[in-house]
């Protein structure tokens, strides 16, 4: 799907998935949300904070699990991604803090394997995702799940792309300070969700995309395996759609 901006994207994906909290609310039951951080779903999480304060969204039904942490980090540093999902959305939004799932990068290095697949387990527990909000890296990554990741990997500690660590570097004030190993839930993990949105916006996008909607799939490029999901769709606006 291609909108003209990447506001009018957020607005749409933020409607389907209020759509399907609000489903899940009449039946009484949970919602399952698998959530992404980044540049890329900042206006999506700004929209869904916009809709529980104006439209009375509630969140008291969802339990979210996100894709991935740098490892090790620290929830307050300036760079972790539970500092990014509380002031871009938990914050704002009256979800129950017990819901909220977020890989831990604090844990001792002997306990990363026990922590991973009790991640994986908790998921399964809940019954599994409902729906999965992705980004998308240079490298093709989708979570962390860099080049090499097989399409059946669950919830691991992996080594980042030198690429990654250099479009992060920004970020950590130089590529020196980026972690080299982040936990990611797996690209089966992402599969195994009943829908997937990947969202993707500027021209720095372009060419990534192109090879993930017409390249040949490929854990080259672990975004290429959405191509295998019958329930996936791939959200940008005009700039990174303009290779296809
Ligand atoms: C990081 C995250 C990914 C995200 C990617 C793209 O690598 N772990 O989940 O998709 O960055 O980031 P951005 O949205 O800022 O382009």
């Amino acid at each position: 799907e291609i909108y003209k901006d990447s506001g009018e994207a957020c607005r749409a994906v933020a409607q389907e998935i209020a759509s399907l909290i609000r489903i899940k609310q009449t039946k009484g039951e949970i919602a399952v949300l698998g959530l992404a951080t980044g540049s890329t779903p900042t206006r999506l999480y700004g929209e869904l904070v916009r809709m529980h304060k104006e439209e009375g969204l509630s969140f008291r039904n969802v339990v979210t699990f996100n894709l991935d942490e740098y490892y090790p980090m620290n929830p307050d540093a300036l760079q972790s991604y539970v500092r990014f999902m509380n002031e871009y959305l938990f914050d704002h939004i009256d979800i129950d803090k017990h819901n909220i799932h977020i890989p831990d990068g604090t844990i001792d290095i002997k306990d990363v394997s026990r922590f991973c697949f009790e991640y994986e387990r908790k998921i399964a527990e809940v019954g599994g995702l409902d729906l999965q909000i992705l980004g998308i890296g240079r490298t093709g990554h989708i979570g962390f799940n860099e080049p090499g990741s097989p399409k059946d990997s669950v919830t691991r500690m992996i080594t980042l792309d030198h690429l990654t660590r250099v479009d992060a570097a920004s970020d950590f004030f130089g590529e020196e300070n980026v972690p080299r190993t982040a936990i990611t839930m797996g690209v089966g993990t992402i599969l195994k969700s009943r829908r997937i949105i990947l969202m993707a916006w500027g021209e720095g996008k372009a060419k990534i995309i192109k090879t993930t909607v017409e390249g040949q799939i490929t854990d080259s490029v672990p975004a290429t395996f959405l191509q295998t999901h019958h329930n996936a769709t791939i959200v940008l606006d005009e700039a990174a759609s303009a290779e296809l």
